[in-house]
């Protein structure tokens, strides 16, 4: 069952397109990964596909009950606490205040947060901190879709992996969905059934890759192995790894 369309959608800033004849689905359980230049349109696309953004062009379609968006930069309330904050994510749940509390303990371990960070500000955590913070905001109201907006640029290396088997888990054992932003071809392979490639001059979808075997179940040789066929045979990966849209012509 499809949980999330587009249909032709486009859009522009200040007359500019930026993004043109998007087609997309997302199936219940699927976890898709867009990848593309910087500056090609991935963020504004996660905005229109979550209602954030009206796109000037096209429909959106969603079959899903919630969602929930990680962006690109944390963008946690200053003035609330670490706790506070991932609570916020619960402010539509009926939830009693032991509940609630309870609730966000338990995503704050998962995300590897400290008890003592939960009663810190964001001003007084580190950047890998607020992110894991808002990851856990999102989490927190257990969404059946999740947009992710690179969201684990900001952490070391074990971080980011424990972060992804996060993402996996929540997606595998619950059948819920997502779309996964990244730059990273090696972390698409990791967590996503499906790979898309974003056009850099906001030409659409360039095309879609299923990537082997499911996630979760891929070791590093062979994640290591799938990317480098991608970046070395596969022409629709030919400029994911450039940096902006306007050193080319
Ligand atoms: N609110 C806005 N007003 C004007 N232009 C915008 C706005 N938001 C984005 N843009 C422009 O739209 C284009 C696509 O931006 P977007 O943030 O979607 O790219 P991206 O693929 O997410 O890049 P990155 O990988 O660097 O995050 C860029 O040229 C950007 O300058
Ligand atoms: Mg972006």
């Amino acid at each position: 069952m499809t949980m999330l369309k587009l249909d032709r959608v486009g859009h522009a800033f200040l007359g500019r397109t930026v993004l043109d004849g998007i087609d997309l689905e997302i199936a219940a359980g699927e976890l898709v990964a867009l990848v593309g230049p910087s500056g090609s349109g991935k963020s504004t696309l996660a905005h229109i596909a979550a209602g954030l953004v009206d796109p000037r062009l096209g429909r959106v379609t969603r079959a899903y009950r919630e969602h929930a968006v990680i962006f690109q930069e944390p963008r946690l309330m200053p003035w609330a606490t670490a706790a506070d904050n991932i609570a916020l994510g619960l402010s539509r749940h009926r939830l009693s205040c032991a509940e609630r509390r309870k609730r966000v303990e338990a995503v704050a371990a998962r995300v590897a947060l400290e008890p003592a960070d939960l009663s810190k500000y964001p001003a007084q955590l580190s950047g890998g901190m607020r992110q894991r913070t808002a990851i856990a905001r999102a989490l927190a109201a257990e969404p059946d879709f999740l947009f992710f907006d690179e969201p684990f640029t900001a952490l070391d290396v074990a971080l980011k992996r424990r972060m992804q088997d996060i993402v996996i888990d929540t997606v595998a054992a619950s059948g819920r969905c997502g779309l996964f932003i990244t730059h990273d071809l090696a972390e698409a392979v990791r967590i996503a059934h499906r790979i898309l490639v974003l056009d850099r001059h906001g030409h659409g979808i360039l095309g879609s890759r299923t990537v082997p075997l499911v996630p979760g179940v891929r070791n590093d040789a062979m994640i290591f192995e799938t990317v480098q066929a991608m970046l070395g045979n596969d022409p629709l990966f030919a400029h994911v790894n450039d940096c902006d849209e306007r050193s080319v012509a």
